[in-house]
């Protein structure tokens, strides 16, 4: 897909991947829609000629009014990122039920809904594309993070299920799946901190800036499914192949992290 000059509502961009993805967005000469809650920091992504929209994305009502919003001032919707979401860290276990649902509510209600708002107009336009940011934890498990890893599955399964239903009306399906990257969700989870260890691992994270690199090529050669840094694309694929030891790799990393 050319983005030059494509309307593109992004989820999630006051900060971190979702404001790194409009700043590129811009650069390759899109026009951009930004949706969150931090009002200052959601105007200055948007910048001159974009919108900002404030919305809080657990409020059903809120996704309609963000699709409206973006199709009133730019006339069409080209590209859909559903990239806001929300991790825990909890023995899924004993997970307190209430956030759960509450992440749950973000990471994929959030993005089904706004994909049911959004697909009407690219239909009527002839065309479009969705991307959706999953997670690793999309595809294998994180076991310090079960619960979020479920919500990120379930967004996986959606993208590919979702690309196969669109895929004669001209709307391309792509998932994309982050392994670190250095942002605030760490900080801005519903419950629980990092274990020490994967806090420290943070410096072999990636930035937002090449995660965002990453997904705008993604787009523009209509990738299926983005795994981003290569490391992730590698156990993926060893996952794939031989689940056991990468279970066997993963307990002995959790039993390390002191989260019972
Ligand atoms: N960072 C990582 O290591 C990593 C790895 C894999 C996947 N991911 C995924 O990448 C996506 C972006 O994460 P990030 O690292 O950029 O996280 P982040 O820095 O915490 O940013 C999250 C964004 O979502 C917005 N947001 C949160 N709750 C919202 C709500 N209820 N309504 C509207 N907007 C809301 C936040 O803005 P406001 O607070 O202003 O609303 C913020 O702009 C998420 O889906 C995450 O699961 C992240």
């Amino acid at each position: 897909m050319d983005l030059d000059r494509k309307v593109i509502l992004i989820t999630g961009a006051s900060e971190g991947i979702g404001a790194a993805c409009a700043r590129l967005f811009r650069e390759r000469g899109a026009q951009i829609a930004v949706v969150a809650r931090s009002r200052e920091k959601l105007e200055s992504v948007a910048g001159a000629g974009g919108l900002a929209i404030l919305a809080d994305l657990l409020d059903p009502d809120s996704r309609r009014r963000a699709v409206e919003a973006t199709v009133q001032r730019f006339g069409r919707i080209d590209v859909l990122v559903n990239n806001a979401g929300v991790g825990m860290y909890a023995p899924s276990w004993k997970a307190d039920l209430e956030g759960v649902r509450r992440m749950f509510e973000l990471n994929y209600f959030a993005v089904l809904e706004m994909i049911q708002h959004a697909v009407p107009h690219m239909k009527r336009q002839g065309g479009g594309a969705i991307v959706n940011v999953s997670s690793i934890g999309g595809m294998i498990p994180l076991p310090w993070f079960t619960n979020y890893t479920a919500s990120k599955y379930a967004v996986c399964g959606l993208t590919d299920g979702l690309r196969i239903e669109l895929s004669a009306s001209g709307i391309h399906c792509m998932a994309v799946c982050p392994g670190y990257v250095q942002t605030g969700f760490q900080r801005n989870v519903i419950s629980g901190k990092p274990p020490d260890k994967l806090w420290r691992a943070r410096k072999f994270a990636i930035t937002p800036e090449q995660c965002a690199q990453a997904l705008v090529r993604g787009l523009e050669r209509n990738a299926r499914t983005v795994i981003v840094p290569r490391a992730g694309r590698l156990l993926a694929l060893a996952y794939a192949i031989a689940p056991s030891l990468v279970d066997r790799r993963l307990r002995s990393i959790y039993g390390t992290l002191d989260m019972q």
